[in-house]
């Protein structure tokens, strides 16, 4: 301890200090010295303080929690952590999509839901969004559909014509987009918002029988929103407003909670229903599937270090647990990949050595070696070995989330359907569930926003896009962008 009983500063190696404010010098007036071993360093590590942002979500924060089952699902599936009865420790992250990781929490976005449930069959993550679709149903489709979000190339600015360039050449992003520049486009907060898988993955019982399941995590605090106005104006005076929000809540007790609901489509309806039920686009109506409580997740701790347990926390969708599966949502099967190439390029190939990210179960991967490795494997480092070494179990674990395919190689998303087309969806959003306010915000968004530098050609094509998903909402919407270009 130093005199007034503080810890001695160190060196990374733990080699006290004799200064933190003065660097060695030939007399005090002289050059600095290259041997100042503690100036390097901490120039060194200042200049690679900073990792790579996730590419899209860059902005977020998070917490830990539980999930507790309060419903029995076990017909439906075996995976144990959604059996009665059982607690589950947990992580959340929620983030926007477009922006830079210091852009403002109240830009007009979708809002990731990503959580990672510490189960005993190994980590379980649903990394999901606010929204219950998604922009495209093809992922050859993704990337362009982020570029068109983010910057322009030349001048490095965000740009609405170039948004409503590619919303409009790609119709299916109608539901999405009408869900965007409606309300629920910019939640109060992430207490007040809703969290969806959007895509259809599996459930496997006892039994090995399957069912298709989408997860629905209903707020428990209620759905609040902010206006345009109101998110533009904390947009100036708080940039990191819905950070802020959880932490403070969670900081003061407010613990927020979530309802877990699902719907559950038996195995063999998915050949027959009218909407291609793994068509992201989509949701399944509640008439068709209603919702069906699980349990509850509530988050009740703040992280202690930002970095290590949320900026590196790293969420795939092929974290799938037994009893749980993915789905032939060409999307979902993509992201089953894309997202642990992103880990290993953002955080490295041991990034599950991360503490966030590692199971709370033993793992006996035959993973070996790499960068940053806090244990390594320990022999037999193959199989199959008759050293005793760690051994597949298929009658303990199944590969039964499965389902079956045959056709050509074809370059094409989905057979269409009598209900698959893409309007529909986004149409019954405006008529049957928003009322005459919501659609006279919907309007004012949708103006605003367009009015924010679309030309043509795209402005026509927005008219007709919006025509499209509604006559009525089409005429108002080019009544007042015409008005607002003072045609
Ligand atoms: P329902 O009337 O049974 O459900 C309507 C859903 O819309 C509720 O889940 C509600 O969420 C949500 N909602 C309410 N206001 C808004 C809003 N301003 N923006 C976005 N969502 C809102 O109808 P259907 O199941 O037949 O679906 C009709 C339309 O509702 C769909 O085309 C879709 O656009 C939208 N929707 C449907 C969902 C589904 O899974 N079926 C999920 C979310 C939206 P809450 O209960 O939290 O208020
Ligand atoms: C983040 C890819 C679609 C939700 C990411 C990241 C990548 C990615 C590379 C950054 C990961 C990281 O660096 O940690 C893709 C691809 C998609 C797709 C290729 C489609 C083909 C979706 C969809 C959803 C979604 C449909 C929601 C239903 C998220 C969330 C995050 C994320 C929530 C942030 C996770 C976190 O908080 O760390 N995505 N994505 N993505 N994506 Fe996707």
């Amino acid at each position: 301890m130093t005199s007034d009983n503080r810890k001695p500063t160190t060196t990374d190696a733990g080699i006290p200090v004799a200064s933190e404010e003065n660097s060695l010098s030939v007399g005090p007036d002289g050059p600095i010295v290259l041997h100042d071993h503690y100036l390097m360093e901490q120039m060194a590590a200042f200049n690679r303080e900073m990792i790579p942002d996730r590419q899209p979500h860059a902005k977020g924060g998070g917490a830990f929690g539980h999930f507790e089952v309060t419903h029995d699902v076990s017909r439906y599936t075996r995976a144990k952590f959604l059996q009665p009865g059982k607690t589950t420790e947990m992580v959340a992250r929620f983030s926007t999509v477009a922006g830079e990781s210091g852009s403002p929490d109240t830009w007009r976005d979708p809002r990731g839901f990503a959580l990672k449930f510490y189960t005993e069959d190994g980590n379980f993550d649903m990394v999901g969004n606010n929204t219950p679709v998604f922009f495209v149903r093809d992922p050859m489709k993704f990337q362009h559909f982020i570029h068109s979000q983010k910057r322009r190339a030349d001048n490095g600015l965000r740009d609405h014509d170039m948004q409503w360039d590619f919303w409009t050449m790609a119709p299916e992003s109608a539901h999405q987009v009408t869900w965007l520049m409606g309300d629920r486009g910019v939640p109060a907060s992430w207490r007040h918002m809703n969290g969806y898988s959007s895509h259809t993955y599996m459930w496997v019982n006892a039994q090995s029988e399957r069912f298709w399941v989408k997860y629905h995590f209903k707020t428990d605090q209620g759905i609040k929103c902010m206006t345009q106005e109101q998110a533009d104006q904390m947009a100036g005076s708080d940039a990191d407003y819905h950070r802020r929000d959880l932490f403070n809540a969670i900081k003061r007790g407010d613990y927020p909670t979530w309802t877990l609901q699902v719907q559950i489509m038996p195995f063999e309806d998915a050949k027959t229903y009218r909407i291609n039920p793994f068509d992201l686009t989509k949701v399944w109506p509640h008439d068709d599937y209603p919702l069906m409580e699980v349990g509850k997740m509530t988050l009740n701790r703040n992280p202690e270090d930002f970095h290590t347990q949320i900026e590196q926390a790293a969420f795939e969708p092929n974290n799938m647990v037994p009893g749980t599966g993915l789905s032939p949502d060409k999307m979902l099967l993509a992201r089953s990949i894309s997202y642990a190439d992103a880990h290993r390029a953002r955080l490295g190939v041991n990034y599950k050595h991360i503490p966030v990210n590692t199971p709370k179960v033993p793992v006996n991967s035959y993973s070996k070696g790499g960068a940053m490795r806090m244990h390594n494997a320990s022999d037999p480092v193959y199989a199959p070995n008759s050293k005793g070494g760690s051994k597949a179990d298929p009658e303990r674990y199944p590969e039964d989330a499965v389902w079956s395919a045959d056709g050509e190689f074809v370059r094409a998303a989905y057979t269409l359907r009598p209900a698959d087309d893409d309007y529909s969806q986004a149409n019954d959003l405006v008529n049957k569930v928003m009322d005459d306010a919501a659609r006279d915000r919907l309007v004012n968004n949708v103006v605003g926003h367009v009015s924010g530098g679309v030309e043509e050609p795209v402005l026509s094509r927005v008219f007709e896009y919006w025509h499209n998903i509604d006559a009525t909402i089409g005429r108002r919407i080019e009544e007042g962008v015409k008005a607002n270009r003072g045609q």
